[in-house]
């Protein structure tokens, strides 16, 4: 790929860009960036892309959920943890339900940078700079806090890595171990008949893993610990460059067998985005001829692209062949976010290209963007309701049309927040006031997260017994 760089995006028109007023403290924080060691490995990425191939061939499906926007405070003990293991429960009841191995990716660790559709906003009569995410400027509403601030890059990247560290340590220590007993919390569920599908969900999980128990299975590294993989909006450009590497490829297994003496002269290198193991671009700045693509086409990783009803079934092939023109099968996640009222008549067409197009993608169904919607006293929230319809629609529209829906992407939290509607709990609008504490989108709270999953893999089940063919 001759004609790229890291930085040739800045030769191209750029939407949602940040102007720093301080143009040395900028350069000094990205200069601090570019001496920092990656947050994350090539093997790490590449282990990533084979499991996101698998997904793209229907042999597995993938969970990606976080905040919409993550601040520096979100990085402590409790919060990390809560997250970690919803993340793993709602995995487990996945597996069950879809009869394949589940691919983790957390929205966590660097998911800051937000996207605006007003750079501007008035708070209080007084003008000011929206908050653009904590590695930006602060949410404060003062003029001052509201400037973009370049430190903040800087502790962007030492909060990432703190959350990575003790999202890794946890995890070989044993936070996910199978062998200790989960809390599924289904107390709260009110209809009786609800609660007992999810009861019965819940034992059959149980039952399953102490089988494994029982027979020894489970003994094997992996049952005591699972792979989480990290993703954020790769939004903020000069940060995603300053942390952009020329490595080493990890040998295949297969040429590791094959070389013998092993060759250093046979290890080729590639541009890996070290922010992340997985980064994607936003439905506000996908543009062909932009920035965002200009960056994305050259790093090794996996990628996301947000869709809605704006993409034209032809702009969503050209860009498929424009960040994959090798056409890697699972290279490229497809995250969809049309609307419950919308995604009947847009995602056919799209599936419909894209199958025509050859490209293989992974498909991705994000239920909450196209969702949000405003209470009478201009609350934003969303509907369980709504989500839950897209999500499966999304899946029968998938069927139909001989695809597969690979996943889904949520915005959701360990906590017992009220930022969405509905659910088990029956949450109304009049309780959003409680513990409204998003700093952006609504998120899902624990319960409403894991209730989804158990709809979810329901929906398989129910699939398979109609004798339906997934793939
Ligand atoms: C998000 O995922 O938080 C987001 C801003 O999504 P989208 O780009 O789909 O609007
Ligand atoms: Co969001």
């Amino acid at each position: 790929m001759e004609d790229w760089s890291p930085s040739s995006w800045a030769s191209k028109p750029i939407k949602q860009d940040v102007v720093y007023g301080d143009a040395a403290g900028l350069q000094s924080s990205l200069q601090k960036l570019q001496a920092l060691p990656p947050l994350v490995t090539p093997q790490e990425v590449v282990n990533l892309k084979k499991h996101l191939k698998n997904v793209a061939l229907g042999k597995a499906f993938v969970l990606q959920g976080g905040d919409c926007a993550e601040l520096f405070d979100y990085c402590n003990q409790d919060m990390i943890e809560a997250k970690v293991k919803l993340l793993l429960q709602m995995s487990l009841v996945l597996i069950w339900g879809a009869n394949r191995p589940v691919v983790r990716i957390a929205r966590i660790a660097g998911q800051f940078a937000k996207p605006r559709s007003s750079p501007m906003e008035v708070v209080n009569g007084v003008e000011m700079p929206s908050f653009r995410g904590d590695n930006i400027n602060g949410f404060d509403a003062t003029p001052e806090e509201r400037k973009p601030d370049p430190s903040r890059l800087v502790s962007a990247y030492f909060h990432s890595a703190s959350t990575l560290n003790y999202m890794r340590a946890s995890l070989s220590s044993g936070l996910a171990d199978l062998h200790s007993p989960l809390d599924w919390g289904l107390g709260h569920i009110i209809t009786p008949s609800i609660k007992e599908k999810y009861e019965q969900i819940v034992n059959r999980v149980k039952d399953a893993l102490r089988f494994m128990n029982t027979v020894g299975i489970d003994t094997d590294r992996g049952f005591e610990t699972v792979e989480i993989f990290t993703s954020h909006e790769g939004l903020l450009l000069e940060y995603e460059q300053s942390l952009t590497r020329l490595l080493k490829n990890p040998h295949s297994e297969s040429a590791r067998r094959a070389a013998h003496p092993p060759s250093s002269t046979t290890t080729s290198q590639s541009y890996y985005a070290t922010s992340s193991h997985f980064i994607w671009i936003g439905d506000r700045t996908r543009q062909l001829d932009g920035a965002h693509v200009e960056f994305f086409r050259g790093i090794t990783n996996p990628i996301g692209i947000k869709i809605g009803p704006s993409m034209t079934p032809d702009e969503l092939t050209r860009l498929l062949d424009v960040v994959n023109p090798s056409r890697e099968i699972g290279k490229v996640t497809l995250i969809s976010r049309y609307g419950t009222s919308k995604i009947a008549q847009y995602l056919p067409e799209h599936i419909a290209a894209v199958q025509q197009s050859g490209h293989l993608p992974v498909w991705q169904c994000d239920p909450m963007h196209g969702n949000t919607q405003s209470t009478p006293s201009g609350v934003k929230t969303r509907h369980f309701s709504d989500i839950l319809s897209e999500l499966r629609q999304a899946l029968e529209i998938h069927r139909a049309a001989g695809s597969f829906l690979g996943g889904m992407h949520l915005e959701l939290t360990g906590e017992a927040v009220t930022e969405c509607v509905g659910g088990g709990e029956g949450l109304t609008e009049d309780r959003l006031s409680e513990r409204y504490t998003t700093f952006c989108d609504p998120r899902l709270n624990e319960k409403q997260a894991l209730e989804l999953a158990f709809l979810v893999a329901g929906f398989y089940r129910e699939m398979d017994d109609e004798g339906g063919n997934l793939v």
